[in-house]
């Protein structure tokens, strides 16, 4: 199944002190999905915000809110997440020991329910639980900070992934380092959503993002038609 390829920007790298502006300017800039880095300074080193900023966004915009949830243990917000306004709850499968559960809970509140793995996680983590999934993530830094280098290896977990999705009706996202530069090789690997932050707002000049997006936008088309033509998507192209 191949499905359009959507641009989800990362507010981790907008202007915090304008958070409402700044969702409102990529929304009008062409986002198709609005990624939120929920971060706790225990699953990863770092803290961003919660559920209340969830909520006083989403007025901003009607767009997908891609709430990417890297806390431990996660169960005990996803309720605070859905009611907040999210629409896609993601959780990570090292951030508990009972994913499956945590992945009934988002679906018991009407969300779409999505998994991310670390660099290091191997794929087969979520083999058993892929009919419960609407999105996976495939984290192609180590999680924490925006602004880091694409983990090349990932391509092939990508390519992987896609393989394991079959006909599912799944999402592939790819989050971290990913610009117009690394953004064909991703889709030509089997990624359908392309998560980036600092290549779209780096630098905080709104007049920029829309041309950001679709510079991105337009490598992942590129790719596209050439694995159209070649019938090929993998990561060893454009290396
Ligand atoms: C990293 C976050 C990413 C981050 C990506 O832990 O999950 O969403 O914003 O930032 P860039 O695109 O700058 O690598
Ligand atoms: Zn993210």
């Amino acid at each position: 199944m191949t499905m359009q390829t959507l641009i989800a920007p990362s507010i981790l790298s907008a202007d915090f002190s304008r958070l409402g502006e700044e969702v409102r300017a990529i929304d009008a800039a062409g986002a198709d999905w609005i990624h939120l880095d929920v971060m706790d300074g225990h699953f990863v080193p770092n803290l961003t915000f919660g559920p209340p900023i969830v909520k006083a966004i989403r007025a901003a915009s009607q767009k997908t809110f891609d709430c990417h949830l890297m806390i431990a243990p996660a169960d005990p917000y996803i309720a605070a997440f859905a009611e907040a306004g999210a629409d896609i709850i993601t959780v990570h499968a090292e951030s508990g020991p009972h994913l499956d559960r945590s992945l009934q809970a988002i679906r018991s509140l009407g969300k779409k329910c999505g998994v991310a793995l670390n660099p290091s996680t191997h794929e087969s983590t979520i083999e058993h639980v892929l009919d419960r999934l609407d999105l996976i993530l495939v984290m192609s830094v180590n999680p924490g900070f925006g602004g880091q280098s694409f983990i090349t290896a990932m391509c092939e977990k990508v390519r992987r992934m896609r393989g394991m999705i079959g006909n599912r009706n799944i999402r592939l996202e790819v989050d971290g380092g990913v610009n117009a530069a690394t953004a064909g090789r991703l889709i030509n690997a089997g990624a359908d959503v392309l998560v980036a932050g600092s290549a779209i707002f780096g630098g905080g000049e709104r007049g920029v993002y829309a041309e950001r997006i679709t510079a991105i936008r337009d490598a992942a088309r590129q790719a596209m038609k050439r694995s159209f033509v070649t019938n090929t998507r993998s990561c060893s192209m454009e290396k």
